[in-house]
């Protein structure tokens, strides 16, 4: 409190609730000090103490996460460290294309600022109203642009970040070319905190969309629609900028439950399709291409009907129809989850061996595999059987768990494609990434955090214990 004042500290129980759970409510930590700075320097000060105390510091941003990397542990002998005050736009350098934001900026507060200058931030996902960009960067987020503009990984162009001890490793630039020895900001994304705490990120902006399609197709099967995918990318000079798959269970859903959602069609189908196609330029000539490619699918049997926006109206209608598929199938009950990637053209392949395996142990549960499919990402849930016994069905989580992953694992796929590891996923990184990695990842660690306080818990599995 000397040290950052005392009303960027928060100590009572009222004020640390709100970090203590994370947005799943798988875990419920204990802590007895919220610490908010409001300055990259002030994250340095806190990072000194505690690196001198040996307290685990637990960063945390938008509490959007799905695997508890931003919940302290229970023995409430770490402090979490908030990056919610540090949410300024440093920089907006149109003619660069970039944009220098703070870790604790909303990610829907970067896409305005970049809109206000008239360009484009891409990421995008459902949570963006709450979540920060400082853990869309520590989580490498995904969403629902990652086919054409890649994910958080790839539009980082430099960051800053504060390493356990309070070392300031300023590398906020914003070159498209920098071939200086290490890249030290690939190894901060995607680290969940483990390494350091990333305060500031300078960001590609990209021109605006001008003109943008949006289509919602009924397809037969998910081979269909990767056949489809594919003709998109090439008809359109790779205009696609989202291509995510439905189940029927997962529209019926979200009708039953998100209020202002209805089904875009008149009757059922099995699988659907909602794809965008934008390009930074009026282009008269986009819509008719998507028709033609769309007409020629459907008389070769790759698409039953079609939807096209004809509005912004109707294009927010479809979006708010996809996005609201977690919040829907979180009402229909329990679920088991597997944020999953395996390559494109295997991913109809994987699904009808994943759906067998999972209901050959648990016949009557109910499969809603939706997600990015333009790049490979299912979310291949599984929810609790209608009218059946929860207990019952939730018993089988670990065993479908692990047909799921052992499937993945021999299509060269992986665990968790997009939400992380945090604490969730420790054992099952354990299982499936190369002993070699894994020597890596814990070298990398101990070089940077040799004290284990920064986000003590997350990611990296626990040792073996040692033989005999
Ligand atoms: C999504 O794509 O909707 C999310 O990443 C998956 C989820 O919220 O379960
Ligand atoms: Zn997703």
């Amino acid at each position: 409190q000397r040290a950052i004042g005392r009303a960027a500290c928060f100590t009572t129980p009222a004020e640390v609730e709100p970090f203590l759970v994370d947005f799943r409510s798988l875990y419920r930590g204990a802590t007895p000090l919220v610490a908010c700075p409001g300055s990259t320097a002030d994250v340095a000060v806190v990072l000194g103490i505690c690196d001198e105390l040996g307290v685990g510091v637990v960063p945390h941003g938008g509490n959007t996460g799905y695997c508890g990397g931003a919940t302290p542990s229970e023995r409430g002998d770490e402090i979490v460290l908030s990056l919610k005050r540090m949410n300024r736009v440093r920089e907006v350098d149109a003619d660069n294309f970039s944009i220098t934001v703070e870790a604790g900026c909303l990610l829907a507060d970067v896409q305005q600022a970049a809109e206000a200058a008239d360009r484009y931030f891409p990421l995008s996902l459902g949570s963006e109203g709450s979540c920060q960009v400082g853990g869309n960067l520590s989580t490498n987020a995904g969403g629902l642009n990652a086919i054409r503009y890649g994910v958080a990984r790839d539009l980082v162009l430099g960051i800053e970040a504060v390493l356990a001890g309070g070392r300031i490793i300023d590398g906020l630039t914003s070159l498209r070319k920098d071939n200086t020895g290490y890249d030290l900001r690939h190894l901060l994304i995607g680290a969940e905190g483990t390494l350091g705490v990333i305060t500031a990120a300078s960001l590609e902006l990209f021109p605006r969309p001008r003109t943008v399609e949006t289509a919602y197709l009924a397809v037969p099967d998910p081979a269909a629609a990767v056949q489809l995918l594919g003709r998109l990318r090439i008809a359109t000079g790779d205009a696609l900028t989202s291509f995510e798959l439905l189940p029927r269970i997962a529209v019926e859903f979200a009708v039953r439950h998100i209020p202002g959602v209805s089904d875009p069609l008149q009757r059922p189908y099995e699988w659907y399709v909602l794809c965008e196609l934008a390009v930074p330029r009026d282009d008269p000539t986009l819509r008719g291409t998507l028709e033609a490619t769309l007409g020629q699918a459907m008389a070769q049997g790759l698409l039953h009907d079609a939807v096209l926006a004809e509005s912004l109206a109707q294009r927010e209608a479809l979006w708010k129809l996809r996005e609201s598929v977690p919040e829907a199938q979180r009402a229909e009950g329990a679920s088991i989850k597997h944020d999953v990637s395996v390559p494109v053209a295997a991913l109809p392949g994987f699904m009808v061996q994943a759906s067998a395996a999972v209901l050959a142990i648990a016949p009557t549960g109910r499969l809603v595999t939706y997600g990015h499919v333009g790049d490979g990402n299912l979310h291949f849930n599984v929810s609790e059987p209608l009218g059946g016994d929860r207990a019952a069905f939730m018993a089988h989580e670990h065993a479908i768990q692990a047909a799921v992953y052992e499937l993945v694992h021999r299509f060269r796929g992986s665990i968790s494609a997009e939400h992380g590891i945090g604490r969730l996923k420790r054992a099952d990184l354990a299982r499936y990434k190369g002993h070699v990695d894994l020597e890596v990842m814990r070298a990398i660690k101990r070089a940077l955090d040799p004290k284990g306080i920064m986000n003590p818990g997350k990611v990296l599995p626990d040792l073996p214990a040692a033989d005999g």
